[in-house]
């Protein structure tokens, strides 16, 4: 298969482009394209061979469900069996943007897609490309990221292509996704409503329209069911082919304990990565360690959009371990330690000796 890659203005995409690409998933073609999160793996949701390429170009299990994208809230009601009053609430509010609701399946939705699951996961994106290319084809579109399985997810038509040339029909390139962390995934079949990935959209903002929303991601909150985790939750996900390492604790003891690790893998003749905040990027730089920043510490948006890419970034340059700094987990700082933890695969130092 070739892949082609199609330039478009992700403010205001040809026409053209987008009745060529909705055409293709008409068809039952697979069709990359940039949302605000990462980029998507697009397959008509209601076809069953379709969605089987998706699982196949990416590698992914089965098992792990995918989230079925809308071009608006109205179409609620073609993908999930009466949404509640809250349902219709928060996709008023937040929709198009990061959000994915799990709501109980509608029958025409395939298992496939779903997992096996009666509930499925949706979401109405706001980039302009996204949403002009769901509008053009007219049918809900199931969308993973588009990486291989276990990869960082694409924040740009180059990564897709890195993961995917050769496996898919065509990626839409509409430059660099502005968010860079996917969406945050919010069950509204649990009482009280749970969210099981945090993402783009805070908890925050969530918890201001309904309070009693409780944080279940895996990994992240004391109260998550290891008997029944989140379908995909996977320790091992957005891994780069280095070893990452994270470093939690008081800013001090930590950037000490990293620049140690440093050394010893020097010693060891391992290269070594460091993903590291503007103010930090200075203490690194006597050691010989390859850098990458993230924008200022306390810029979590600039480091959320930068995230995935410096991931790769490093990988390229031939690191055989990354060493990150955790973010405080709050606001935006919560999905990027989420993220980082399971690309660590779950090594986390502590030199104070607690998670900071
Ligand atoms: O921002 C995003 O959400 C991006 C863009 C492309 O929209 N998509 C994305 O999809 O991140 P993916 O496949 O990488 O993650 C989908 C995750 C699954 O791994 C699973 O954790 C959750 O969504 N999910 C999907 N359906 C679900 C369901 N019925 N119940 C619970 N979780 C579900
Ligand atoms: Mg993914």
């Amino acid at each position: 298969m070739q892949t082609r890659r199609l330039r478009v203005n992700p403010e205001s995409p040809a026409p053209d482009a987008i009745r060529e690409a909705a055409e293709m998933l008409r068809a039952g073609r697979l069709v990359a394209f940039p949302t605000e999160t990462v980029y998507g793996l697009g397959a008509n949701a209601l076809d069953e061979q379709a969605v089987a390429g998706i699982f196949r170009a990416k590698g992914r299990p089965a098992t792990d469900p995918l989230i079925v994208h809308l071009a608006d809230r109205a179409q609620l009601t073609e993908a999930t069996v009466q949404p509640s009053e809250i349902a219709w609430r928060l996709a008023g509010q937040f929709w198009p943007g990061p959000l994915t609701l799990v709501l109980p399946r509608h029958p025409r939705v395939p298992l496939s897609v779903t997992a096996g699951r009666e509930t499925v996961a949706v979401r109405v994106p706001s980039h302009p490309v996204a949403l002009a290319l769901l509008r053009a084809a007219a049918i809900p579109v199931a969308a993973p990221s588009a990486n291989r399985f276990t990869r960082p997810s694409p924040t740009t038509a180059q990564h897709v292509l890195d993961d995917l040339d050769g496996r898919i029909d065509l990626v839409l390139d509409g430059g660099p996704a502005t968010i860079g962390l996917e969406s945050t995934i919010l069950d509204l079949t649990q009482n009280p409503p749970a969210v099981l990935r945090p993402g783009g959209l805070p908890l925050e903002a969530l918890r201001r329209v309904l309070p009693e929303i409780v944080l279940r991601a895996r990994f992240l909150a004391p109260e998550s069911d290891e008997a029944a985790p989140a379908p995909g939750a996977f320790l091992k996900h957005y891994s780069p082919r280095a070893e990452v390492r994270l470093f939690s604790g008081p800013r001090a003891e930590t950037l000490t304990a990293m620049r140690t690790e440093i050394e010893r893998c020097a010693h060891a003749g391992r290269r070594a990565g460091v993903l590291a905040a503007d103010e930090d990027a200075a203490d690194f730089s006597d050691l010989n360690a390859e850098v990458a920043r993230l924008g200022a510490e306390a810029d979590f948006t600039e480091t959320g959009r930068r995230l995935f890419a410096a991931l790769r970034a490093l990988d390229q340059r031939g690191v055989d371990v990354i060493l990150a700094r955790a973010p405080a987990p709050e606001g935006l700082g919560l999905a990027i330690w989420d993220r980082l933890f399971r690309a660590a695969e779950g090594r986390l130092t502590t030199p104070a000796g607690r998670p900071g």
